[in-house]
């Protein structure tokens, strides 16, 4: 199976992937837990280009297009040989969090993402985890883990309203594939809840 975990900055994605990851390996599955951007060697040479620097730094076309590349790079090194070799692929964001950034905050390119996606990717999560979770939490949460990666999170409050409404939106999209996940309370309340849906 191939799931992917999405939602805004902070929200718990990283957290919860890897603590799914743990509980279907004590059950006996064989997992790769990933990241986009990155996932393999060369689209992690490419997510330095994107989650480092100036938040202007990129127009909205050109970021989608290296998005793109290193989703390319991850599904053929990464993620395809895994599947193929019968193990489970958790993936630390994947096409939605494109969908969401860039098509649907980023000046309206949800028509150029979904053509590149078509031409490029051409798949999709069996199931996918967005967790919901209100902005000041989650913008609070992801300030206190620090680093340098914060280019996404520079640009504020209000970006991050309008992207977790855009995560929202994509399990009324994409029903069949995308669970809404509460992401508040500790996280093994929000654990237990991903178990359930699973
Ligand atoms: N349920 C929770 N309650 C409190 N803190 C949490 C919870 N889940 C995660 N955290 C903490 O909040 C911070 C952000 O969590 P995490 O890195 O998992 O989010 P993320 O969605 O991966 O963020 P980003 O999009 O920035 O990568 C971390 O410091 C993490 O330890
Ligand atoms: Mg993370």
């Amino acid at each position: 199976m191939f799931i992917s975990f999405e939602g805004i900055d902070g929200c718990g994605k990283s957290t919860q992937a890897r603590l799914l990851a743990e509980a279907l390996q004590a059950e006996g599955r064989a997992v790769v837990l990933t990241r986009e951007p990155g996932g393999s060697p060369g689209a992690e040479e490419i997510r330095r280009l994107l989650v480092e620097g100036a938040g202007e730094r990129w127009s909205a076309e050109t970021e989608c297009l290296l998005f793109t590349a290193a989703r390319r790079d991850h599904l053929e090194r990464t993620i395809r040989p895994a599947l193929a070799a019968g193990r489970t692929v958790i993936t630390d964001r994947f096409a939605d969090s494109t969908r969401v950034y860039q098509g649907a905050t980023r000046g309206d390119l949800r028509g150029l993402v979904d053509r590149m996606h078509d031409l490029a990717i051409g798949v999709e999560p069996d199931l996918t985890f967005v967790i919901d979770l209100d902005p000041e939490t989650a913008l609070g949460r992801g300030n206190a883990r620090g680093g340098a990666e914060d280019r996404f999170e520079s640009l504020g409050l209000s970006f991050q309203q309008r992207l977790a409404q855009g995560f929202r939106a994509l399990a009324d999209e994409f029903p069949a594939r995308v669970r809404l996940i509460d992401g508040s309370g500790t996280q093994a309340e929000v654990a237990a809840r991903i178990q359930a849906a699973l």
